[in-house]
């Protein structure tokens, strides 16, 4: 994924602020995770304050950033890719500045810098607030650094700019960092301890939105349901004289800011689902009936050495936790192919629960060993790469297979549907989502993006349900 940042429309914005623009052009480009995309409005939040105006042309821009990926090496491939040809704009613009934020920036560190000569500022997760001065030394002509993680930094005050926005969803970051450790990620590495921003503050953000017109927003987390604010691991308060609020505790108060706007989460670890969760997306409305649920693999041995904290049988009990409290509640997963040792067999148990659990969507990869994991430093990454691939395909297929056949019984019913946006397939369509998340098509009628419309749907791919309004 990648997105092209466009913040033009707030040049008004940033005259009063700061009494006149800078005349700096910034080009913003996020690949990654919806965490990165966040993060990106953050960052252009932060750059807005200084004066920078942002652009889409690459061509007209003082100052390039890529906010970066290193989950799977064939991100970072990318992004070097990237790297090498705005470089070769500082041709023709020797002043041009480049710098890459994020995970890779956190990974590489100085060897993007120093060795590969690609930036002239690398800035990790944590240390956006610090981009003015790494910029400005930069422009000195030095090179800037800052990969300093943080226990506290969630960037609770800074009022995210919002990017490429349709203006009905937002994502509002609920916390940073994962204290998980799962063998094969590096996400520990690059953003750090687990930390939970102040709930008044997500709360405030929310109705925020809602006064902008915003109808739907996503809680954002490497884990949410391990949220907790001013609350210790095992449930004390931390400080008496503050309030405090666990993930249940944050739904809930989030669903009561407006009625009409649809509340969404992702991403979640099945080890810290808990009942209370559940019963309170139940129990509102407007928190939509979505779980995002990695399995990662079907095979407890494989679960084991992925260093996930949970077995088959675990993750099977969540599973019909979610169905008891949600009957048609939306389950999707993750899954890896080729991890370390996987055997024919382990590989079979996730295809069987893939069977089993009947997901409704599923993101998949080929396992990628990355630098100082503790899968790869204590096992060894010996699944040939053709046999990764093709038992991705065979996941993939599986996939498709059960998406299609949840959306064949979801035909002949009405579901409510936020409009979103034109569809891609036709001007004369709009898409929207329903509640578990899957996208609907229908002819626009007089309806517009934001409104709820329900939509009978008469017919559906793989991918899609697609239908008509009804009264
Ligand atoms: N290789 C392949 N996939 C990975 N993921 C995380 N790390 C790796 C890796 N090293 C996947 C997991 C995770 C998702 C965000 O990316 O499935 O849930
Ligand atoms: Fe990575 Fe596991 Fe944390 Fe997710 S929960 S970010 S997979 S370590």
């Amino acid at each position: 994924m990648t997105n092209k940042v466009i913040i033009e429309e707030r040049q008004g914005e940033v005259m009063n602020l700061k009494g006149g623009l800078n005349g700096k052009k910034l080009f913003l480009e996020s690949y990654g995770c919806q965490m990165n995309f966040a993060d990106s409005e953050i960052v252009a939040s932060i750059l807005q304050k200084e004066g920078f105006i942002t652009t889409h042309e690459e061509k007209e821009a003082d100052l390039i950033l890529l906010n970066t990926c290193a989950i799977r090496e064939n991100a970072e491939t990318r992004v070097r890719h990237r790297l090498t040809h705005f470089n070769s704009l500082k041709r023709n613009r020797p002043s041009l500045v480049i710098g890459v934020l994020g995970c890779m920036a956190e990974r590489l560190k100085d060897k993007l810098l120093e060795e590969e000569k690609l930036v002239d500022i690398v800035v990790g997760p944590d240390s956006y607030r610090d981009l003015p001065k790494l910029i400005s030394v930069a422009e000195d002509g030095e090179r800037g650094m800052n990969v300093l993680l943080s226990r506290e930094e969630t960037y609770a005050d800074v009022n995210p700019i919002r990017l490429n926005s349709n203006g009905i969803s937002a994502f509002i970051s609920i916390m940073r960092g994962c204290d998980n450790m799962c063998s094969f990620c590096v996400v520990p590495f690059t953003r750090g301890r687990e930390r939970s921003r102040d709930l008044n503050t997500i709360v405030h953000e929310a109705r925020y939105l809602v006064e902008q017109g915003y109808k739907e927003v996503t809680l954002l987390g490497q884990n949410v349901d391990s949220y907790r604010w001013n609350l210790s691991r095992d449930g004390q308060v931390v400080d008496p004289e503050k309030g405090h609020a666990d993930f249940a505790d944050l739904l809930a108060a989030v669903a009561q800011v407006n009625p009409q706007l649809r509340v969404r989460f992702s991403t979640s670890h099945p080890k810290d689902m808990t009942d209370k969760v559940l019963e309170t997306m139940a129990r509102y409305d407007n928190i939509c009936k979505y779980v995002p649920l990695p399995v990662q693999s079907g095979n407890s041995e494989v679960l084991k050495r992925m260093n996930r904290g949970y077995s088959r049988e675990w993750y099977l009990d969540r599973i019909s936790a979610i169905r008891r409290y949600m009957p048609d509640c939306g389950i999707s997963t993750d899954i890896i192919t080729g991890f370390c040792g996987e055997t024919e067999e382990e590989y079979q148990d996730t295809l069987s629960i893939m069977d089993e659990v009947h997901y409704h969507f599923a993101y998949m990869f080929t396992y990628s060993e990355r630098p100082k994991t503790l899968a790869e430093r204590k096992f060894e990454d010996d699944i040939p790469e053709e046999v990764k691939k093709s038992r991705l395909a065979k996941v993939i297929q599986r996939q498709s297979e059960h998406s299609h056949a949840h959306h064949k019984t979801m035909v002949g019913k009405v579901h409510q549907v936020l409009i979103e946006r034109e569809s891609k397939r036709s001007t004369e369509c709009f898409s929207g989502r329903n509640t578990q998340n899957i996208v609907v098509v229908f002819p626009k009628e007089s309806s517009a993006p934001g409104d709820y419309v329900n939509v009978l749907v008469e017919e559906c791919t793989p991918g899609t349900l697609i239908g008509r309004i009804v009264n």
